[in-house]
Formats: structure tokens, sequence, C-alpha cells
């Protein structure tokens, strides 16, 4: 009898145990379901150590909560796996029995995430740090701000320029050239260069470039870095409003009408399977297709500079770059051809072909258009005023090389970015109205100026050799209606659709 009911008990205790066990699971199950459910983070014995400090009491705690919500805490890569550092580091300090560095670099990325790594280091971002010595350098380097803050930086550069294109970092050092560090023994960063995530950015470890130029540490989430924010950090104002044309094209529109619906963090994301309502900067520069693998680098399916005086496509300049280098082209080297092929597969999934073909024909022209009517013409008019002397060598002291920087560097960008990319207010207003406002009212008027001035001051010949440069600009085929010499056939078109288009209007 006690054994039956021995028996029994054991029996009954099992199956309340294995129903506990089984509603467990089902609740785990569920949990999954939910659309904020986390799973527990896998924490290695080092990172370990490094969180019996740094969560909950150490500072900048918060960066262990945002790590818990990434992919990676939910893979065991912790502090330790991305902050590690070799003996030889030029970056790496001891750290309470670690060694470790503070900066992860693409170099430290690129341990598991080679593919990525390679692209971006290869692409024009991881270049974008090599800008000191241009013409815009010497404009925030010596004409807007000064060199003669914080220990010799200059603020212009240090909180402007570089925060987009990157630093050189470097250890701050004390006057016996030694590395200054805090009572921790922790190396401080020469305030000059750091805090940086520019996307060129040139670290200690001669790796160029921050990952975390676009991923926020220490989520590291798609959806954020999918965001057409997140590249406005950068693509954005008077020179490069890739941003603002965006949200004014269709394909803004669309998708910050269908936000919800855009998947943002699934991975893979693929057009036209994980979404549809729009493309983002990301899909059409970077994403996969059903065809093409995402990539990191950015100029893969571009065909034109759009930056230059004059635009030229893109692979003439990595032709020239070669050239002069004395290098045969790499192996992977992509013609311009090839790079728009990739584009019109991303447009593609979305409309037709000639759709895509013609506007193709309406971006080409455009860039073609100013490089004829503003680009060339102005880069002879500025080249004739500097050899014939009636402008000095200086640059910018004087205002024609104001209007002339405005001219290509922002209206002429303006407006080529908009044709790019659906942004027709770009195109027109901020973009072809400004660029003829300043080439006739500013820049033309400035020209006979100095033609004068140089004449009155004995410069004969020099204004003569000038003015024959402006004469020839003015009468070829774009500009000379500015000489009232509009042919009569043209002039009669011009009245003829002026009387059609006031019948049209006037009831
Ligand atoms: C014994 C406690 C302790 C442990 C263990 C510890 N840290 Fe720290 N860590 C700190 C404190 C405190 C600071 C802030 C120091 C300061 O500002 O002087 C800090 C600062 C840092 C910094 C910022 C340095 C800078 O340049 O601003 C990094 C990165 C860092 N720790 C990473 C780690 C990693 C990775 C580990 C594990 C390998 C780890 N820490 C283990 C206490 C600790
Ligand atoms: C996936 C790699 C990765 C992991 C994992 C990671 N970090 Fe970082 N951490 C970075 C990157 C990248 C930076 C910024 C460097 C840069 O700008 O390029 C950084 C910067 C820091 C800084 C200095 C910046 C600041 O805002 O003060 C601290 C401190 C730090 N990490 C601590 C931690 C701790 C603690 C953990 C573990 C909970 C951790 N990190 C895990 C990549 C990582
Ligand atoms: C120790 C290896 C390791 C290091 C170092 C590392 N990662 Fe990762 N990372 C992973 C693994 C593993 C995954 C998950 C891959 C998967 O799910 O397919 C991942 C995923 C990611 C993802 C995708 C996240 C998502 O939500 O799908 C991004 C973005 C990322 N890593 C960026 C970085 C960056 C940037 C660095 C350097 C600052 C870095 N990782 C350093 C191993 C690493
Ligand atoms: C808001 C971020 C930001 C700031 C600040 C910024 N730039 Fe840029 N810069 C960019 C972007 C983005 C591009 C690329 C634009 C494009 O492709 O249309 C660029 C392009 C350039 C180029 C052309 C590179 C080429 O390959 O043709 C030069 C040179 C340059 N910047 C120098 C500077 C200098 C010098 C400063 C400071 C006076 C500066 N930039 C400030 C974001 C910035
Ligand atoms: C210009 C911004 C940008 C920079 C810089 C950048 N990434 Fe990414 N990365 C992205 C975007 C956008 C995605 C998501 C692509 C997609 O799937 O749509 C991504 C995705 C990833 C993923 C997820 C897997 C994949 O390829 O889709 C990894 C891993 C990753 N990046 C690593 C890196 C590493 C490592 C670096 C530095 C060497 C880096 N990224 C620099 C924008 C950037
Ligand atoms: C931290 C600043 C920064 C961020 C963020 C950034 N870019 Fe850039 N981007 C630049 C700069 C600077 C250049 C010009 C580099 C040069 O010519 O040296 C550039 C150039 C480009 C180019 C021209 C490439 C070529 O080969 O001509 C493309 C396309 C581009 N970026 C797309 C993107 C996209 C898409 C994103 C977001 C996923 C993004 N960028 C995020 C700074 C940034
Ligand atoms: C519908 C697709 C599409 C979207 C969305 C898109 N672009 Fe573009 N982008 C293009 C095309 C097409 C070009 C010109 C390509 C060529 O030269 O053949 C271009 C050119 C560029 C260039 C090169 C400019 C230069 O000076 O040479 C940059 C930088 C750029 N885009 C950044 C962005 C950013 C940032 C966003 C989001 C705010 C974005 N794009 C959104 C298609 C797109
Ligand atoms: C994910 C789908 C998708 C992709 C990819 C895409 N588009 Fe679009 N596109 C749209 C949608 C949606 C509209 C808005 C249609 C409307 O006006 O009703 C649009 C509109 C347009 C327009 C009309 C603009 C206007 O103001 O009327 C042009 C031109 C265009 N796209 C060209 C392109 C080109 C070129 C590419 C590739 C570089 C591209 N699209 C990639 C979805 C896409």
């Amino acid at each position: 009898m006690a054994n039956l009911n021995t028996k029994r008990f054991f029996i009954g205790i099992l199956s309340i145990a294995f129903l506990v066990v089984l509603l467990f699971a089902i609740y785990k199950e569920t949990q999954k379901q939910l659309p904020n459910y986390k799973p527990e983070p896998v924490v290695s014995e080092s990172t370990r150590h490094c969180m019996s400090c740094h969560d909950e009491k150490g500072e900048g705690k918060i960066i262990v909560e945002q790590w818990k919500d990434s992919k990676h805490a939910q893979v065991g890569v912790g502090c330790i796996e991305c902050h590690k550092a070799k003996k030889d580091d030029v970056d790496g300090y001891e750290h309470h029995g670690d060694f470790i560095a503070t900066i992860v670099t693409p170099k430290d990325c690129a341990k598991c995430h080679e593919k990525e790594a390679k692209e971006f280091t290869a692409s024009h971002h991881a270049d974008a740090g090599a800008i000191m010595g241009s013409l815009d350098n010497v404009l925030a380097e010596v004409i807007e701000g000064h060199a003669a803050f914080n220990n010799g930086s200059n603020p212009a550069a240090a909180s402007g320029c570089w925060q987009c294109h990157g630093s050189r970092v470097a250890f701050l050092k004390n006057e016996a050239g030694e590395i200054v560090r805090n009572d921790d023994g922790i190396p401080r960063f020469d305030p000059k260069t750091w805090p940086n995530t520019g996307i060129g950015r040139i670290n200690m470890d001669g790796s160029k470039g921050s990952c975390s130029a676009c991923h926020n540490r220490h989520h590291f989430s798609v959806a954020q870095v999918r965001q057409p924010e997140n590249c406005g950090k950068c693509h954005i104002g008077p020179d490069h409003p890739q941003l603002e044309i965006y949200k004014e094209s269709k394909h803004g529109i669309n998708f910050y009408a269908h936000r919800e619906e855009m998947n943002l963090d699934a991975q893979p994301w693929i057009v036209g399977e994980d979404y549809k309502a729009a493309p983002t900067c990301v899909t059409c520069h970077m994403s996969a297709t059903p065809d093409q693998p995402v990539t990191h680098e950015i100029g893969a399916r571009i065909s034109w500079t759009l930056r230059p005086k004059v635009s030229e496509k893109v692979d003439a300049a990595l032709i020239k770059k070669y050239k002069k280098l004395g290098q045969p082209l790499p192996d992977n080297f992509l013609t311009w051809q090839e790079r728009r092929g990739n584009m019109q597969n991303v447009c593609s999934q979305c409309h037709s072909k000639d759709y895509v073909k013609n506007f193709y024909i309406q971006f080409d022209n455009s860039v073609n258009m100013y490089n004829e009517k503003y680009g060339k013409p102005g880069l002879k008019l500025m080249k004739a005023l500097k050899e014939n002397k009636l402008i000095n060598p200086v640059p910018f002291d004087e205002k024609i090389e104001w209007d002339w920087f405005l001219l290509w560097h922002h209206e002429g960008r303006r407006m080529r970015h908009g044709a790019a990319m659906m942004g027709p207010d770009y195109t027109q207003w901020h973009g072809n109205f400004e660029l003829a406002e300043n080439f006739y009212t500013k820049m033309v008027p400035e020209i006979k100026e100095l033609i004068k001035k140089a004449k009155s001051s004995g410069n004969v010949s020099g204004a003569n050799n000038v003015q024959k440069v402006l004469d020839e600009v003015l009468n070829s085929e774009m500009h000379k209606w500015y000489l009232g010499k509009m042919s009569p056939e043209e002039k009669a078109k011009r009245k003829e659709a002026s009387k059609k288009f006031r019948e049209r209007y006037t009831h």
C-alpha cells in the first residue's frame, strides 16, 4: 500500500514538474514573439570582469545597457572582444589587468567583419580625412578660423570640418614628449583630435575611417544606420544637401508616409522582399537587391562625380590617379558603365527599364549643361584673371573669388545633386536660378570692373586679354542673349510661346 502511494506521489510530482517546465517553455516561446523581446546577453569571462565595474556604478554605465540591447550581446561579442588590444598596439594600455584600446577602429572590427572593412577602406569615405591642404581647407585653417586655441588647434577645423571628414587621432603629450595619463593610468587623447567620428578619421593604428561614423555605438543597430538622417549628419547643408533633396523627393515622401512598413531592422534587408514602399539613401547606394549583395563601397553605384568645378565620370578621375601614381588599374576596377548598371539594377526593382533610361538622360543633360554653361567658362575666366594679374594670387581676398567658389561649390553642386536625386526645387531655385543670378549679376559685372581698373592702372594688355576671353564666353550660343544677340528665329519662337501662354491663362 505504502509503496503504491509513494509511486503515485512521485508520478504526481513528476507530472506537476513536467507541466511547470512545459508552461515555462510555452511562456518563453510567447515572449520571443513579443515585439520588444531581447534574449539574455551572452557574457564571456573577461567581459564579466569589465562589467563588474562598468555595469551600474561605472562611468558611462548606460554603455552597458546599450550593449545589452545589441545583436553583439546575443552572440557573445562583449567589451573585451572589441576593445582588446595587442601588446604592441600603439593605442593600447593596461586597464585593470587587461590590455585594451579605447577606440575600436576598422582594423579591430575587421577581425570579424573582414568584407565590410575591406569595402569601406577601398571607398572614398575612408579617404575623406585627406582633405588637409585642399582649397576648402585653406578656408577653415586660415580664412574662417585661427589656430591659437587649445594648444594650437583651430576650432573651425576641429569642431567643423574634422567632425565630418575625420581628424588625425593622437594622444596628448607633455613638453618632454611623454604621453599624458589620468589618475587611473589611462592615456589622455589630444582634445584637438578626439572625440571624433569623422568618416575618414586617421587612426593611431594606421587604419582609415571610423565604422562608428554610421554605426552608433553601442547598439550597432541596423535600423538606425538605414535611416536617411544617419547619412544626413554629413550629407546636408548648402554644398551637399542630399538629405534635404531626398526629403523633398517622391522617394522621401513615400518613405516618411510608410516608415512602419519599411522593416528597417530586418536582416538581410532586400528591396522588394523585405520592403517595397520607397528607397532610402542606403537602398540606392549600399543595400542588397535580389541580384546584388550589400556593399560598403559607396562609390560602386555612382557614374559621375558631382563635386568638382567641372564634373567628370568617376572612372576618369581614378584612371588619372593611377596614371599619376604610375600604377596599373586594379583587377576589380569598376568602369562608370558598370557602376551605373549597378544603380539601374536598384531602380529597376520598382520602375520600368525605359523610365530609368529616360531619367538618366535627364540627369546627364543637367550635368552636361552645368559643365558647358557655367563650369568650363567660369574656370576659363578665373584662369585669365589670374594669369593676367587682374586678381592677385592670395585666395579669397577678392570678392570674385567668393562668388566663383559659391558658383561651383554651392550652387553648381546643389543643382547637380538635385537632378541626380529627384529634388526639383534644388535643381531649379537653389540651383540653376542662383547659378544664373551669380554668373550674370555678380561675376560678369565684377570682371568688367576689374578690366576697367586694370586699364586705368596701366595693365592694358592684361585687360585686353581678359576682355577677349569674356567676349568669347558671352558671344557663345548659351550666353549671347545677355548681349541682346538672340537670333531672330529664337526671338520669334519666344514671342510665339509667350502669346500662347497668355491665351491659355486669360480664361
Ligand atoms: C576595476 C574597475 C574596472 C574594470 C575591471 C574595468 N574598467 Fe574600464 N574604466 C573604469 C573606470 C573607473 C573608468 C573611467 C576612468 C577615468 O575616467 O579615469 C574606465 C574607463 C574605461 C574606458 C574609457 C577610457 C577613455 O579613454 O576614456 C574604456 C574604453 C574602458 N574602461 C573599457 C574597459 C574594458 C574593455 C574592460 C574589461 C577588459 C574594463 N574597462 C574593465 C573601471 C574599470
Ligand atoms: C562591437 C564592438 C564594441 C563592443 C562590443 C563594445 N564597444 Fe565600447 N566602443 C566601441 C567603439 C566603436 C567605440 C568608439 C570608438 C570610435 O569612435 O570609433 C567605443 C567606445 C567606448 C568607450 C569610450 C567612449 C565614450 O563614449 O565614453 C567606452 C568607455 C566603452 N566603449 C566601453 C565599452 C564597454 C564597457 C563595453 C561592454 C559593455 C563595450 N565598450 C563594448 C566598440 C565596442
Ligand atoms: C569578435 C567578433 C566581432 C567584432 C570584433 C565585431 N563584431 Fe559586429 N558582429 C559580430 C557577430 C558574430 C555578429 C552577428 C552576425 C549575425 O547575426 O549574422 C555581428 C553583428 C554586427 C552588426 C549587425 C547587427 C544587426 O542588428 O544585425 C553590425 C552592424 C556590426 N556587427 C558592426 C560591428 C562594428 C562596427 C564593429 C567594430 C566597431 C564590430 N561589429 C565588431 C562579431 C563581431
Ligand atoms: C556637415 C559635414 C561636413 C563638414 C562640416 C565639412 N564637410 Fe567637406 N564634405 C562633406 C561631404 C558629405 C562631402 C561629399 C559631398 C558629395 O559627395 O556631394 C564633402 C566634400 C568635401 C571635399 C571634396 C572632396 C572630393 O573628393 O572632391 C572637400 C575638399 C571638403 N569636403 C573639405 C572640407 C573642409 C576643408 C571643411 C571645413 C572647412 C569641410 N569640408 C567641412 C561633409 C562635410
Ligand atoms: C556610410 C555608413 C556606414 C559606414 C561608415 C559603415 N557601415 Fe556598416 N552598414 C551600413 C549600413 C547602411 C548597413 C545596412 C545595410 C543593409 O543591409 O541595408 C550596414 C551593415 C553592416 C553590417 C551588417 C551586415 C551587412 O553587411 O549588412 C556589418 C557587420 C557592418 N555594417 C560592419 C561595418 C564595419 C566593420 C564598418 C567599418 C569598417 C562599417 N560597417 C562602416 C552603413 C555603414
Ligand atoms: C561622418 C560623415 C559622413 C556620413 C555619416 C556619411 N558620409 Fe558619405 N561622404 C562623406 C564625405 C566627407 C564624402 C566625400 C569623401 C571624399 O571625397 O573624400 C562622402 C562621399 C559619399 C559618396 C560619394 C562616393 C564617391 O565615390 O564619389 C556617397 C555616394 C556617399 N558619401 C553616400 C553616403 C551614404 C549613403 C551615407 C549613409 C549611409 C553616408 N554617405 C554617410 C561623409 C559622410
Ligand atoms: C532613388 C535612389 C537614390 C536615393 C534614395 C538617394 N540617392 Fe544619392 N544618388 C543617386 C543617384 C542616381 C546618383 C547619381 C549617380 C551617378 O553619378 O551616376 C546619386 C549621387 C549621390 C552622391 C554623389 C554626389 C557627388 O557629389 O558626386 C551622394 C553623396 C549621394 N548620392 C548621397 C545620398 C544620400 C546621403 C541620400 C539620402 C539622404 C541619397 N543619396 C539618396 C540615387 C539615390
Ligand atoms: C523601392 C522602390 C523604388 C526604388 C528602388 C526606386 N524608386 Fe523611384 N519611385 C518610387 C516611388 C514609389 C515613386 C513615387 C511614384 C509616384 O509619383 O506616384 C518613385 C518616383 C520616381 C520618379 C518620379 C519623381 C517625380 O517627382 O515624379 C523618378 C524619376 C524615379 N522614381 C526614379 C528612380 C530612379 C532613377 C531610381 C534608381 C536610382 C529609383 N527611382 C529607385 C519607388 C522606387
